[in-house]
């Protein structure tokens, strides 16, 4: 069987996305990372892409008037460049449950926090505003609640007392760049499958709980 294709969702840098394409370019790596979309036209992310030689697709919002055409549109692209998996790095909108609901258990996201603590964003400030001595990252399946889907994997490091939210940050990143192709990979391999079961039956609570 040939390596399941896998497009990259971002809206910025895309460091995460180049940890995933670094770890894909060697030959044993079980995905391919076949698309990347940004939703951002003028992401860095789609620089690194290029250089790597995957295509690009930008779909922004503002070519949208509702949720649910962007949507949409972007589970149409996906089927059209025949998308197996999907990873949101850095992916800055919120996914209708409808869109959810069709890559369940095949689209993965990471975040900067110890899930559940800190869904949403300024983790790292809030983190140390909160006198954590720990902070990390999480990958998780995707279901229409924003970052609580199954998780999948987690790494963590200390918090120092001098640490702003930007040192904080860079330090968590690092982490980033090291679990989420591993958990790619996992999945790529067919390892996570009871977990996407729990997130098929999560979403399917969750997305009748938002009609
Ligand atoms: C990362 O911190 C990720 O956890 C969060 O958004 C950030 C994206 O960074 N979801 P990058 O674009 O991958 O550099």
């Amino acid at each position: 069987m040939s390596d399941p294709r896998v497009a990259v969702l971002i809206s910025g840098s895309g460091s995460n996305l180049q940890a995933l394409i670094d770890a894909a370019e060697f030959p044993s790596y079980p995905a391919k990372i076949a698309l990347v979309i940004s939703n951002k036209a003028d992401a860095f992310g789609l620089e690194r892409a290029k250089k790597a030689g995957i295509p690009t697709q930008v779909i922004s919002g503002k070519d949208f008037t509702t949720r649910e055409a962007y949507d949409e549109a972007l589970h149409q692209v996906l089927l059209d460049a025949k998308i197996e998996l999907v990873c949101l790095a850095g992916f800055m909108r919120i996914l209708t449950p409808a869109f959810v609901s069709q890559w369940v258990g095949r689209m993965i996201n990471i975040h900067p926090s110890l899930l559940p603590e800190f869904a949403g964003l300024h983790t790292h400030q809030r983190a140390i505003e909160a006198g954590k001595k720990e902070a990390g990252c999480t990958v998780h399946f995707v279901t229409p609640v924003m970052d609580a889907g199954p998780i999948l994997a987690q790494a963590r490091v200390p918090v120092l007392a001098d640490d702003t939210a930007e040192i904080l940050a860079a330090r968590v990143l690092a982490y980033e760049h090291k679990i989420y192709p591993e958990v790619l990979k996992d999945l790529a391999l067919g390892k996570l499958a009871a977990l996407a079961e729990k997130a098929r039956a999560q979403t399917a609570t969750e997305a009748a709980a938002a009609e």
